[in-house]
């Protein structure tokens, strides 16, 4: 579950984050570029910190503010199991900075994102160094570039993925008739878009955000198999053009 705009809110998230760990959603992603959403996210995962994976980043260009975003991050989550470069932001000292905290155990995962693909051949370079664990990009049927070598790069080195903004840039615009989704096996044209996401087997966990009570149970459920074949994806790929 991502928390962009959803929950850089004074609101209590708890019931949204109860929601989701009720039904097996249990990853979250956030980043001090999200407003107040670190802290919300931190108070609706207290008291139960080892249910979440919690991934986060560091979006600064200067080396001080990011030692702060990150002693705040340790601070408010104990550690950080997935800590990400928020769309290569000075790289180079982050990246340093992150491999010190992962050294000393307070982070398990180093990866790096890019919302952009004008920036993939920079996240491509990064990922061909062997510094990163994982990656976040965006995915869905309408925001493809990531297949072209994004994905197959992170295959190859047998990196994680995590992609971001699955129903966004118009993909839920001109659902299908309920007869046609009904053939892909869900309810819902979000949940065939999100199927359509997971069923990459190259994607490791799709993000989804929400505040809407009921869409965590709603989004959770594309994410059981059966998966859609590469003739399904091909299928829903038209249809959502
Ligand atoms: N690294 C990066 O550069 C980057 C960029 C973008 C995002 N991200 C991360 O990825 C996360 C996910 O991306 P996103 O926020 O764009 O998520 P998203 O799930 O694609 O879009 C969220 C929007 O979709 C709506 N929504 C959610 N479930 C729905 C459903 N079942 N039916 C209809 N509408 C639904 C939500 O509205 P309601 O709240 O009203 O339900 C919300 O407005 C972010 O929150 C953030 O953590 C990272």
């Amino acid at each position: 579950m991502g928390t962009w705009q959803t929950f850089d809110t004074a609101a209590n998230r708890t019931p949204i984050v109860d929601e989701a760990l009720s039904v097996g959603m249990n990853l979250f992603d956030s980043s001090p570029m999200y407003g107040r959403a670190e802290e919300t996210l931190a108070q609706a995962v207290n008291g139960r910190r080892d249910r979440a994976i919690i991934a986060t980043k560091i979006w600064t260009s200067s080396p001080t503010e990011g030692r702060e975003q990150a002693n705040h991050a340790l601070r408010v989550f104990g550690r950080v199991d997935i800590y990400q470069v928020h769309n290569l932001v000075n790289c180079p000292a982050q990246l340093r900075m992150l491999e010190q905290l992962k050294g000393e155990g307070r982070v398990n995962a180093i990866g790096a994102t890019h919302y952009d693909p004008g920036g993939f051949d920079d996240l491509c370079d990064l990922m061909r160094t062997g510094r990163l664990d994982m990656i976040q990009v965006p995915y869905n049927p309408r925001r493809r570039e990531a297949e072209l070598r994004v994905l197959p790069l992170a295959a190859e080195l047998g990196l994680g993925v995590l992609t971001h903004s699955p129903l966004r840039f118009g993909v839920l615009d001109r659902p299908p008739s309920p007869d046609v989704i009904e053939s892909f096996g869900v309810r819902t044209w979000p949940q065939a878009v999100l199927k359509w996401i997971a069923s990459d087997p190259r994607v490791s966990a799709v993000l989804t955000a929400t505040k809407t009570p009921g869409r965590p149970t709603e989004n959770a459920q594309a994410g059981d198999p059966p998966w859609f074949d590469p003739d399904q994806r091909e299928r829903l790929g038209h249809q959502s053009r």
